[in-house]
């Protein structure tokens, strides 16, 4: 099938019942049309943006949405803050919308590097645009998901207390995710033990101990059945995706390859 670039545009995402006027868009008030869209329209819109860059990043940041929402809940945050995680979450790395394709391909050279490390800011400052993320807190949140609890995390090297609970949920999933879930032909991946195994070593250095031991101890429960039930969703998801906007096969992630070994 040939590739229609007009397949790609989102319309009717989002029905509004009017254009904005000249001038009404201010970042200080948001997109000057909050009140028609809420937090979860904006939040499937964004995400899909990033869907619509990168498949393969479209899966990863659903599947760290339901580890973080599952284990939020799991340690007892109420369901508010259970949506702000899942919802952050679901948008942690839509600052990567900046990086070049050889990032995507793999291809890392210092200049790639450079412009990968933005992706925390670069979330905020697009996120902070819209008032339900502001009112959320959503922007700082997912500035934090690469910190560190010994500071050597970045942008910002912020220590231990001074990182959110929100952004050190997200930072545990984030990895895990990574680590089981082949990104590219042929690559590999870990099995969900041996991923937790390597994140142990990390353990009080770049990730909270007593929050990494609980997650641990969640994923693991019942040999891993949420990691079954995570693959599940998110490949629903993908293929009903690659439908909605006509994205040809060939551009989905061998996405049966979440299965991961166990
Ligand atoms: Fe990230
Ligand atoms: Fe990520």
């Amino acid at each position: 099938m040939a590739l229609n670039s007009y397949n790609y545009y989102p319309h009717n995402v989002i029905k509004l019942s009017r254009q904005p006027r000249f001038g009404e868009i201010r970042a200080s008030e948001g997109i000057g049309l909050q009140g028609n869209v809420s937090l979860s329209t904006a939040t499937d819109l964004v995400s899909e943006m990033l869907g619509l860059r990168h498949v393969p990043n479209y899966a990863h940041s659903y599947g760290v949405s339901l580890y973080s929402e599952a284990f939020a809940n799991e340690l007892g945050l109420d369901k508010r803050q259970q949506e702000v995680v899942k919802t952050a979450a679901l948008l942690h790395d839509i600052g990567k919308i900046h990086c070049p394709d050889n990032f995507f391909n793999r291809e890392i050279d210092n200049a790639t590097r450079e412009r990968y490390r933005r992706h925390p800011m670069l979330a905020k400052t697009l996120l902070s645009k819209v008032k339900a993320f502001n009112d959320a807190e959503i922007p700082e949140i997912i500035a934090q998901h690469h910190e560190h609890e010994d500071g050597n995390g970045f942008p910002k090297g912020l220590t231990g207390t001074n990182i959110r609970i929100e952004a050190k949920i997200i930072h545990i999933a984030d990895s895990f995710d990574s680590s089981i879930t082949p990104k590219y032909v042929d690559s590999t991946a870990y099995s969900p033990q041996e991923a937790l195994d390597r994140m142990q070593k990390g353990a009080g250095t770049c990730f909270d101990r007593d929050l990494l031991d609980k997650f641990a101890g969640f994923v693991s429960r019942n040999k891993f059945a949420i990691v079954d039930e995570v693959n599940a969703k998110v490949n629903g998801r993908i293929r009903e995706f690659g439908k909605e906007y006509n994205i040809p096969t060939f551009m989905i992630p061998s996405i049966e390859k979440r299965a991961a070994k166990q």
